[in-house]
């Protein structure tokens, strides 16, 4: 059933002060703090999607044979709204990640939310609370933060029948506070995230979960984030813990810039900043390309001079230079520690078509 149900509209009549609101807009972090108001749309077997709602934010009541709490039937997404320069808000790509959360919810035997009734929720939120989006001007952001859980009771193992779909948004600063700070990386090669035929895909917590150990285990290594490699050969460059990864090669002695990101292989997430720098990077006169990345290479070409930067890119981390790569086999650098130069490019075009400080050639901003 697709039918989009009207957003039924109870508003907080105790909204956060806008003194306390600016106290926390002028250091939001990262997922800390979130705003007054909050979507819920549910879904029954035979009923299709109904009673949707933005009522002030509040916690749930789940029961403890609630099935996601067990099986972990669950899926999310992430995506921003930014103020532009005129004052209005705009989000970025937002089909885009609707129609991930679609493959998402195939994937794990969910119900697919229409496009047009994830975008109206987020529209409604970012409407209603949008005094949360921070100024024009800087690098912040208003996140969202869509996901869906199975909302059955029982504990036998099987799609459920009843499902929770719900928006809630978070100011959000920087993810990385070091800024574009290279971040270092721990090449895993024992630890894996996700296998063929799996979910890695697919946006939805197991994936994350499955990641948290070799997170604290780069960590104690001194790394910030982990690049996880392919289940079977070990040896592919998959992506990060939440972001996807980029190769820059060539753009010194007159030889033309190339930039490189891993093929979907089905275990590594289709991001969707990945496919925006695709077409951007076509767009500055780059060649930009999808192609396997081997660990091997990656070093080798960073030693012989010919692979000049390695980014990171995705919604809350936007473009993190790659700094140190630490792995079993031995440690390098990129860029000599510092952000390279088309890294820099990159970062600065894509955040000015965000936040409206330069034309959108592609259509991407979706005006709330
Ligand atoms: N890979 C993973 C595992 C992620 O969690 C994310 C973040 O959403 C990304 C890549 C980047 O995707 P996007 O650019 O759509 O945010
Ligand atoms: C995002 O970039 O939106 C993510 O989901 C990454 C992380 C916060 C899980």
């Amino acid at each position: 059933m697709t039918t989009t149900p009207t957003i039924e509209l109870k508003p907080s009549s105790n909204p956060l002060s806008d003194a306390e609101r600016e106290a926390i807009l002028a250091n939001p972090g990262f997922g800390r703090h979130f705003t007054d108001h909050m979507v819920t749309i549910k879904w029954t077997e035979g009923r299709g999607w109904h009673d949707a709602q933005l009522t002030p934010y509040a916690p749930l009541s789940v029961d403890p044979a609630n099935m996601t709490l067990h099986y972990a039937q669950e899926i999310f997404e992430g995506l921003k709204a930014y103020r532009r320069p005129d004052g209005s808000v705009s989000m970025f790509r937002p089909e885009a990640n609707a129609e991930r959360f679609q493959a998402s919810a195939r994937r794990l035997a969910m119900p697919e939310l229409p496009v047009e009734t994830f975008v109206a929720a987020c529209d409604a939120l970012v409407q209603q609370d949008q005094a949360w989006v921070p100024p024009h001007g800087g690098e912040e952001s208003l996140y969202l933060r869509p996901f869906m859980i199975a909302n059955e009771v029982g504990l036998g193992v099987r799609p459920a029948n009843e499902y929770l779909f719900l928006v809630i948004a978070s100011p959000a600063g920087a993810y990385f506070p070091g800024g574009v700070k290279p971040v270092s990386i721990w090449l895993s090669q024992d630890r894996v995230r996700a296998v063929p035929g799996g979910i890695g895909f697919a946006k939805t917590g197991g994936n994350y979960a499955a990641s948290l150990l070799a997170q604290a285990e780069a960590a104690a290594k001194g790394c910030d984030q982990v690049a996880y490699l392919d289940a079977v050969e070990h040896k592919w460059v998959e992506e990060l813990g939440g972001m996807n990864l980029y190769f820059v090669y060539g753009g010194r002695d007159g030889k033309p810039t190339r930039i490189v990101t891993p093929t979907l292989t089905g275990s590594l997430l289709a991001g969707i900043t990945r496919d925006s720098l695709l077409r951007l990077a076509r767009d500055l006169g780059y060649e930009a390309e999808e192609a396997r990345v081997s660990i091997d290479q990656w070093r080798s070409d960073t030693e012989n001079g010919t692979l000049t930067e390695v980014f990171a890119c995705g919604t809350a981390a936007v473009i993190t230079p790659v700094g140190t790569v630490k792995s079993a086999g031995g440690e390098w650098t990129q860029s000599g520690g510092e952000p390279g130069e088309v890294t820099l490019k990159l970062r600065e075009t894509l955040l000015a078509i965000q936040t409206g400080a330069q034309a959108d050639p592609h259509g991407w901003t979706h005006q709330v």
